[in-house]
C-alpha cells in the first residue's frame, strides 16, 4: 500500500462525478469533490467522510483559468498533491445544426475541453513532480457522432485526441492519461434529455435499452469501477485508451 493519493473529480455533485468521488474514496483516496456550487458538493463529501474517507467541497468553473488554478492550489494545501483528476464536468446544449447559437457551441466546448485542457494543465505540475499520475476524461459514444449534438459529439472527440496526446507527452513521467466513453447512462442528465423530446424517463430508459446488447441503461456506479481501474497504481502500462463503456460494442 502507497501513501494516500489524492484525487480530484470534477462535476462531482451528482451523476457519474458524485460515484466516480466516492468510489475513489472508497479505493482509500482523498477526493475533492468540485462542482459549480460549492454547497452542492457538500452532500457528497459527508457521505464519503460517514462512509470514513476523507474529501473536500470545492465551487469552481472549469471554463475558468483563474478559478481552476485557485481551486487545484486550494486542493494541494488542503488535501494534498493531487495525482488522480477526473474530468468529468458536462453540459449539453443539444440542437440540431440549423437551429444551433454560437453561443451554445462555446458553451459546451468551454466546459468540456476548455474545462479539461486547464484542469490538466494545473494538476499535471503536481503529477510530474511525484512522478505519478493518472488523467481520467469522460469523453462519450456521442462522440461517433449523434444527432442534435455537434456540439457534444465534436467536444467528446476533441477529448479522445486530448487524452492520447496528454498520454504521449506525459508518460514518460509516470503519468498515464485515459478517456471514458459512456453509453447511456441514467443521471440527470438523461432525465433532462427525456424531458426535452417529451418522454417520460422510465420509458425513455426502456426504450434506450432496446439498443443495449446487455438489455439495460448503464449507472453511475458501471462508469466508476471504469475509472476506478484507471486510477489505479496498477493501470500504469495502459494509456492513451478510449474505454467504451456502453453495454455492447462501440465502432
Ligand atoms: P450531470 O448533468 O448529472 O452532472 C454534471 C455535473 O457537472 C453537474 O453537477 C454540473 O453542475 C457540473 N458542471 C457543469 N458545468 C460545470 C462547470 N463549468 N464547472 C464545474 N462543474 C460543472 O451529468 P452526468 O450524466 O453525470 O455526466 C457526467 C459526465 O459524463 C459529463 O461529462 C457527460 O458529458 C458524460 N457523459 C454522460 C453520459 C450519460 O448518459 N449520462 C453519457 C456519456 C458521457
Amino acid at each position: 500500500m502507497t501513501a494516500t493519493r489524492t484525487a480530484i473529480v470534477t462535476g462531482a455533485a451528482r451523476g457519474i462525478g458524485a460515484a466516480v468521488a466516492e468510489r475513489l474514496a472508497k479505493d482509500g483516496m482523498k477526493v475533492a469533490v468540485i462542482d459549480l456550487d460549492e454547497a452542492a458538493c457538500q452532500e457528497v463529501v459527508d457521505r464519503i467522510k460517514a462512509a470514513g474517507g476523507e474529501a473536500l467541497a470545492v465551487g469552481c468553473d472549469v471554463a475558468d483559468e483563474d478559478a481552476v488554478n485557485a481551486a487545484v492550489e486550494r486542493v494541494a494545501e488542503q488535501l494534498g498533491a493531487p495525482s488522480v483528476l477526473v474530468n468529468n464536468a458536462g453540459v449539453l446544449r443539444d440542437n440540431l445544426i440549423f437551429k444551433m447559437s454560437a453561443g451554445d457551441w462555446d458553451t459546451v466546448m468551454n466546459v468540456h475541453l476548455r474545462g479539461s485542457f486547464l484542469m490538466t494543465r494545473a494538476a499535471q505540475k503536481f503529477m510530474t513532480q511525484e512522478k505519478f499520475g493518472r488523467i481520467v476524461n469522460l469523453s462519450s459514444t456521442s462522440a461517433l457522432g449523434n444527432r442534435g449534438q455537434a456540439n457534444y459529439a465534436a467536444a467528446k472527440a476533441g477529448l479522445q485526441g486530448f487524452t492520447k496526446t496528454v498520454a504521449i507527452e506525459l508518460g514518460k513521467f509516470g503519468v498515464t492519461a485515459n478517456a471514458i466513453a459512456p453509453g447511456f447512462i441514467a443521471t440527470d442528465m438523461t432525465a433532462a434529455t427525456a424531458e426535452r423530446v417529451g418522454m417520460d424517463f422510465e420509458e425513455f430508459k426502456k426504450a434506450a435499452a432496446t439498443q443495449i446488447p446487455v438489455a439495460r441503461t448503464g449507472t453511475p456506479d458501471d462508469i466508476a469501477a471504469a475509472a476506478s481501474f484507471f486510477a489505479s497504481e496498477e493501470a500504469g502500462f495502459v494509456s492513451g485508451q478510449v474505454l467504451y463503456v456502453a453495454g455492447g460494442p462501440k465502432d
